[in-house]
Order: structure tokens, then C-alpha cells, then sequence
């Protein structure tokens, strides 16, 4: 029997992914590419809504794919491709945007946060059908599942309705996707203010832990990080965010149980708590970094890695776009 298909992917929009991207997504994938048949890409079109000039946008776009290998997704098994290689994802968003309501993606939060903080006149319509492209994404592939973090529940969601919608308008075309988010991990915050998520664009680095940082910046980072005044080690999202967000980060990374790494640093400081989170951390960014940066050595060969996996995906996504063409109605080339 065939296994369940995945797919997930990440924005090409900063030099190195963030511990969020690394936790909430990346550790999911590695675990789950065993028991699916899994497809990662880079979404470089969707890092487009960003401005960056081109020769960054490609350096970034391979670091991100370098950084998917040397976390330990491994491209002989699972299918990890760059969006722009593959035609269908431009040509089903194009479907999908004249079955998606203005309405219904006026309401995506992620879009409405972003135009309100950018001003009308610097929000582009990419942005605005930027889910519709991640729906496309997902529905080419005949996804059963979506390992994400929590921000892209939303989008996840409008894809299965797509996906209904345009089953039930012109026949079976699409598998409706099911998000997955792992519920402790879904949200990593800001270590300077951990009332915000996580995130590759924000204002201030000193609160974003970087997968490729230098490993001595990464623990002053940690020894930095905001905490509270109560002194006591323990889980309590409420009062105490920042204690509680690095509880989740050396939970995760250690994959131990919180109430025993509590019992560890009970009766001692902070200090001795943030030293061991950063040791946690060092332990595992280095080796993910140092095999990241060998393989951006050898950029002749990650580049061959990707057109193969490429071709890979273009087999599945055209299949399915012939097939959503034909249904709804566009006139077959001879
Ligand atoms: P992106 O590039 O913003 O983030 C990649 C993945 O990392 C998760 N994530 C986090 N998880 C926990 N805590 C955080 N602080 C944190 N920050 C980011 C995100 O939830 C995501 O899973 N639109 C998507 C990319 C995309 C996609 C797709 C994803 C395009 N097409 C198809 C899945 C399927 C995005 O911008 O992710």
C-alpha cells in the first residue's frame, strides 16, 4: 500500500532559519518522512511579497534547502524541491484565485497584519493571494497532511476549502489536507519579548535564535533572554512567558518532559537554567550548522540535488493540474 502524502515548506526569507522554524516545522518533517510519503519545498515564490534583491534571494533560497538536508531531511527519500522549478504551483493558483472569495482572504489574519503594518500603497496583491499560492501548493501534491506551526493553521484551513469547493463545483480533483500542529511547540516567542512569535523578520536579532549563528552568539542569546522577577523555574505561559518559553525550547530540543527539567532547576537561578538551555542549545545547532555550511560549499551539487527532486515533483503536480484543466473546462491542446 502507498503511503499518506505530507507537505509542508518555508520561506526563503532570511539567511538561516529561526529556532521556531526549526522546532514547530523542521523537527516534525524529519520525524515524519518516514511514515510519509513527504514533499518539502522552498517557497521562493511566495519570499517574492518580500522585497530582497535577486542574487540574495537565490544565496538564501539554497541556504534554506542546505539547511532542510542538514537538519536531517534527506532528499534520496523524501521529495525536496525549490516552488519556482515547478510550473503547475503559478499555473493552480491561478485556478484557485477565481474560486477564492475577495471576503474570504480579506480575513486571513496573516495578511491583514502584514498590510496594516506595511501601509496600502507597500502591500502588494501577492500578498494578498499569497494563501491562495499556499493552497495550490498543498493541493497539487494530493496532500493528506500539513505540518506546520500554529500561524499557518489559517491557511491550512482555506485550503481544504478550496479544495471542497472546488470538488464539489467540478468533480474529485483534490485530497483535503489536514493540518498538523504539534500543540506544545506551535508557537515559539521572541527571547526579548516573548508576548511576540518568533520570527525571521523581526525588528531587533537579539531575541531570534538563528540555526546558523555562531554558536557563542546563539548561548549569549539565551543568557540574555527576558525572564521575570520570581526566580523560580516553572511552567506558567501566563505569568511568567519568557521562563516558560525556554522551558518549551530545552523540552523540545532535549525531547524530555518539562516537569522533570523543572525538578532539575528547582532552588537554583535562572542563570544556571539559561547556561543549561544553552548548552542544550549549542549541542544541537552545531552539527546542523556545520553540515548546512559544507553542504553550501558544493553549491554545483546541492543544485543537482534539487532538479532531480525537482522532476520528482513535477510528475505528482502535473498530473494533478491536467486533471483540474480538463474538469474545469479549459480546452485540451492536441
Ligand atoms: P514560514 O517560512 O514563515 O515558516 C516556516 C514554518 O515554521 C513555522 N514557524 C514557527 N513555528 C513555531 N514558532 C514560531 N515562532 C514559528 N515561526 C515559524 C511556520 O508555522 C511554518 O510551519 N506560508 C508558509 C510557507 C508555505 C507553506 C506552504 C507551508 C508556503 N506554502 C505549503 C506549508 C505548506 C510560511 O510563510 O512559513
Amino acid at each position: 500500500m502507498s503511503k499518506p502524502r505530507l507537505y509542508s515548506g518555508m520561506q526563503p526569507s532570511a539567511d538561516s532559519l529561526q529556532i521556531g522554524n526549526y522546532i514547530g516545522a523542521l523537527m516534525q518533517w524529519r520525524d515524519l518522512q518516514e511514515s510519509y510519503e513527504a514533499f518539502f519545498s522552498v517557497v521562493d515564490l511566495h519570499a517574492l511579497t518580500q522585497p530582497s534583491n535577486p542574487a540574495d534571494l537565490r544565496a538564501k533560497t539554497r541556504r534554506t534547502a542546505a539547511q532542510y538536508i542538514a537538519a536531517g531531511i534527506e532528499p534520496s527519500r523524501s521529495t525536496l524541491y525549490v516552488q519556482s522549478h515547478v510550473r503547475a504551483h503559478a499555473e493552480l493558483a491561478w485556478i484557485l484565485s477565481t474560486i477564492t472569495g475577495f471576503g474570504e482572504a480579506s480575513r486571513m489574519t496573516q495578511f491583514k497584519d502584514k498590510s496594516a503594518r506595511y501601509g496600502a500603497d507597500a502591500t502588494s496583491v501577492g500578498l494578498f493571494t499569497y494563501p491562495v499560492l499556499m493552497a495550490a501548493d498543498i493541493l497539487l501534491y494530493q496532500t493528506d497532511i500539513v505540518p506546520v506551526g500554529d500561524d499557518q493553521k489559517q491557511h491550512v484551513e482555506l485550503t481544504r476549502d478550496l479544495a471542497e469547493r472546488f470538488n464539489s463545483r467540478y468533480g474529485e480533483a483534490f485530497t483535503v489536507p489536514m493540518p498538523v500542529i504539534q500543540k506544545d511547540t506551535a508557537r515559539i516567542y521572541d527571547l526579548q519579548n516573548p508576548a511576540a512569535k518568533m520570527s525571521k523578520s523581526a525588528e531587533s536579532d537579539a531575541g531570534v535564535l538563528w540555526l546558523l549563528d555562531d554558536p557563542a552568539v546563539s548561548a549569549k542569546k539565551v543568557m540574555r533572554a527576558v525572564t521575570d522577577s520570581d526566580g523560580t523555574v516553572r511552567y506558567d505561559r501566563e505569568n511568567k512567558p519568557g521562563v516558560s518559553n525556554l522551558l518549551v525550547i530545552y523540552a523540545a530540543l532535549t525531547g524530555r518532559q518539562m516537569p522533570a527539567i523543572e525538578d532539575e532547576y528547582a532552588g537554583r537561578g535562572y542563570g544556571d537554567f539559561k547556561k543549561g538551555l544553552a548548552d542544550v542549545v549549542v549541542e544541537e545547532f552545531g552539527p546542523v550548522r556545520a553540515r548546512a555550511l559544507e553542504l553550501l560549499d558544493d553549491p554545483a551539487e546541492l543544485d543537482r540535488v534539487l532538479a532531480a527532486n525537482a522532476e520528482r515533483a513535477d510528475e505528482v503536480a502535473d498530473a494533478t493540474l491536467a486533471d483540474v484543466y480538463d474538469k474545469i473546462g479549459l480546452l485540451r491542446r492536441l
